[in-house]
This record gives structure tokens, sequence and C-alpha cells, in this order.
């Protein structure tokens, strides 16, 4: 590392105070993979422009390493991901789009043919053919429909039997149950939400869909800001993205705590490693570049939307450190494939939150922050459904045509 480099990096690493415990003991050690994995790119005799130049995203590893896993049966060591194959299709295709794969994904028929497949007679979508209906599988189902982003793909689409299954997960308090059943948590209100708000389906005040689901979420923060996944739980960034783009959608985010939800969601961006962790006191994780990293652009947009000054310029997080994480400390597969941390094994849940993350710290409203060659750029998504903000377009396009041919008939 370059020795201003170094010497600011060091200001921020994490000091113990001389108290060992096994949490700092961990935290210590992953920074020092991090170190190792900076010192490549920051060595003493290269200048910083040099430097940044090695930045690269490894766009055609990941591409081939995604495309590899769409239609590969699942590996013996994998079978536990057969209730998550909707989200694997969803994590795959996403990722396809964000580099720039959108149109292999419109020609690739058998991702549509395959959730069918997934869709339950009753309504939703399971994990896999022949499963249950699950609210997390329908919004990871729908998420990967509407990504595709063509009239074939929206077509598949069936809208009231999604809305009686939404229905059937809604609870007397307004929360949601995953499944029938299921446990209720903050992921049920919002999958349900996202699903019901990009398909136009009537919510709350309107219909009776989502009524007392406001109130639910709000009292899942906690005193910290954050959401936890239920009333009483720890506040954790995966839960955090649910409850405020959940509340985004409601339209009623100002009735939680913002400014602690704001310093809560900013302190999880850890200062030496430049990416963010889920919780007080736990280790980088590259998947929380999306779920912490998206919550900041919703709580600014909202505030600009009620005319309350604040900038649309700069995300409020370190846009260029979350960046050189993502770049620098995810991408250790040569075949590509992004990772949680050094030395973690790649994944197609890390390399959609990676690249979603990396999205996020890449495009603000108004501008554009790319670190490394300008090849790094990915396609821009919208934070509350993470989807591609193109094929969000084309998703309103249809559906406006879709509900005035409706009302013509
Ligand atoms: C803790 O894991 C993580 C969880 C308990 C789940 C977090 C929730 C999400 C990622 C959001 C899911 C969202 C949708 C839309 C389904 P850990 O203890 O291994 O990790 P940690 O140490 O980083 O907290
Ligand atoms: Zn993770």
């Amino acid at each position: 590392m370059n020795y201003e480099k170094k010497c600011f990096a060091l200001h921020r690493r994490f000091n113990d105070d001389g108290y060992a415990t096994r949490t700092t003991i961990e935290q210590m050690r992953v920074e020092k993979s991090i170190e190792h994995r900076y010192d490549v790119y920051f060595e003493n005799d290269s200048d910083d422009d040099e430097s940044v130049l090695k930045i690269i995203l490894f766009r055609a590893e990941h591409i081939e390493y995604l495309k590899n896993g769409l239609f590969k049966p699942l590996d013996h060591h994998f079978y536990v991901l057969d209730t998550s194959r909707s989200w694997m299709v969803y994590w795959i295709s996403l990722s396809l789009n964000l580099l720039g794969e959108s149109d292999y994904l419109k020609k690739s028929l058998q991702i549509i043919s395959f959730l069918r497949n997934c869709e339950s007679p009753h309504g939703g979508y399971g994990g896999g053919p022949n499963q249950e209906p699950h609210l997390a599988a329908t919004y990871a189902a729908v998420n990967a429909i509407v990504t595709i982003g063509n009239d074939i793909a929206f077509n598949s689409l069936n809208r009231v039997a999604i809305e009686k299954f939404l229905r059937r997960m809604q609870q007397p308090n307004g929360s949601f149950t995953l499944h029938e059943s299921g446990e209720v948590d903050i992921r049920g209100a919002y999958c349900a939400l996202s699903v019901a708000k990009l398909l136009h389906i009537p919510t709350y005040p309107e219909s009776d869909l989502f009524h007392g689901t406001a109130d639910w979420i709000l009292s899942c923060q906690t005193y910290e800001g954050g959401f936890g996944a239920a009333p009483g739980h720890e506040a954790h960034g995966g839960y955090t993205f649910c409850g405020v783009a959940a509340l985004a959608l409601l339209d009623q985010l100002d009735r939680c705590d913002f400014d602690a939800l704001m310093h809560w969601t900013a302190n999880r961006q850890l200062s030496f490693e430049g990416g963010f962790s889920g919780r007080t006191n736990k280790l980088v994780d590259g998947c929380y570049s999306f779920w912490n990293g998206a919550v900041l652009p919703i709580l600014q947009s909202w505030r600009v939307g009620k005319n309350q000054m604040v900038s649309l310029d700069r995300w409020l997080f370190d846009q260029e450190a979350l960046q050189e994480y993502v770049l620098i400390c995810c991408q250790n597969h040569p075949g590509g494939g992004l990772v949680d941390k050094p030395g973690k094994n790649r994944d197609f849940y890390h390399t959609c939150y990676t690249l979603s993350g990396l999205s996020i710290a890449q495009n603000s409203f108004n501008s554009r922050i790319v670190i490394g060659v300008s090849d790094n750029l990915v396609e821009p998504i919208h934070p509350v459904f993470n989807i591609p903000c193109q094929s969000l377009e084309a998703l309103r396009e249809y559906l406006k045509r879709k509900d005035n041919q409706e009302e013509l008939k």
C-alpha cells in the first residue's frame, strides 16, 4: 500500500484498546486479509492514478459463471438450494442484466417457462416446480420476470392469482406470513408490497390489502435505528432494507425515526474495509453493499420528494470506498463470481448483491462516480425493487397499455 494510503487506512483500523475478545480477533483477522488485497493494488512504487487503473470489473468471467449456472442441474452438494431455485433465477438474471446482457435474457425463453412451472395453481410461486407458494419465492420470480423486461415475460404474470395469494398471506395485524402456516417477519411485508406495487394491484387505502402493515413495520424499528425481522429483534441490514423499502412503498417513511435510521445505516460502512456489515460489531460482507447501500438512496430520494433539502449528487456513504471493496476484495475467483469477503466461496447470491451494491455506488441520482476503468460501469437499478431501471420502464409502459385495454372492454 502506498504511504499516504497506508497512513490513512491505519487511522481507520479497528482498535481493541488492548482488550482482545473472540469478536475483535476475528475483526482484525479480516482487516489483515483485506489489507493483503489492497496491497496488490496500491503498491509502494505505483502512483495513485496508476493503481486506480488496475481496478477492473471482471465482466466476461462473471458473465460466463452466471450463464453456466442458469441451466445447470443442481449439484448433489447443493440439494439444499432446491427450494431457492426461483431465487437463483432472479440472482442470475439481475446480475446478467447489470453486466449488460439484457438481450441474452430476452432470448432465454427457458427462464420464463421454468418460472411458469414454479407457479402454484392457487396463486404465487414456489421455490421450485411443484412446491408450496412462498412470498419470498414469489418476489424473486416476479423480479426475475420483470428484469427480463419484454412483453413475453410480462404476459406470463397472472396478476389476479398473485393478488389472491397475497391476500391469503396477510394477517389481521397487517403483517405477512411467508407461506401458509409459516413464519411472520418483515421480509413478508416487503415482498408482498413490492409485488403488489410492481403489478398495480390495488393497495390500502383503495383496498384493504396492507391495512395495518405500516404500523406493524414501524414496530420493528429498534432503539439503534435499524429494523429487526419482527418486533423486539436486533437491527439488521437485510431487515432494515425490507422495512425502509416497504415504508417508502406505503408512503409512510416519515413515521419512523428517520435520523436514527440514517445514522445507524451510515455507521454500518466500515472505515477500513470500505464495505458494509449487517449489524453492530459484525464483520464486513459484500451482500450488504446492496442491503445497506440501497437504504440511504431511498431515504435521500424520499426527502427530496418531500421538498426537504438533501443532496442527490452523492449518497450519504463513501461511494468510492464501497466500489473499492467490491472490486478489490470480492472478486477473488479467477473463473468469475463474487464473494462475501476474501477467502469465501463465490455464489450467485453474493454475485447479485455485490453487483447491485456496485450499481448503487456508481449511479447517484444526478451524477456518476466510477472507480477504476470506465468500463466498470454497470446498469442502474431502482433501489426499492432492485430491478434495472430500464426493465421497470418497460413494465410501466406494458401495464399502461394493458390497463387501457381493460378499461375499453
Ligand atoms: C444474518 O446472518 C442474516 C439474516 C438473519 C438474514 C438477513 C436478511 C436479509 C439478507 C434480507 C432478506 C430480504 C428479502 C427480500 C428476502 P449472519 O448472522 O450469518 O450474518 P451477519 O453476521 O452478517 O449478521
Ligand atoms: Zn452475505
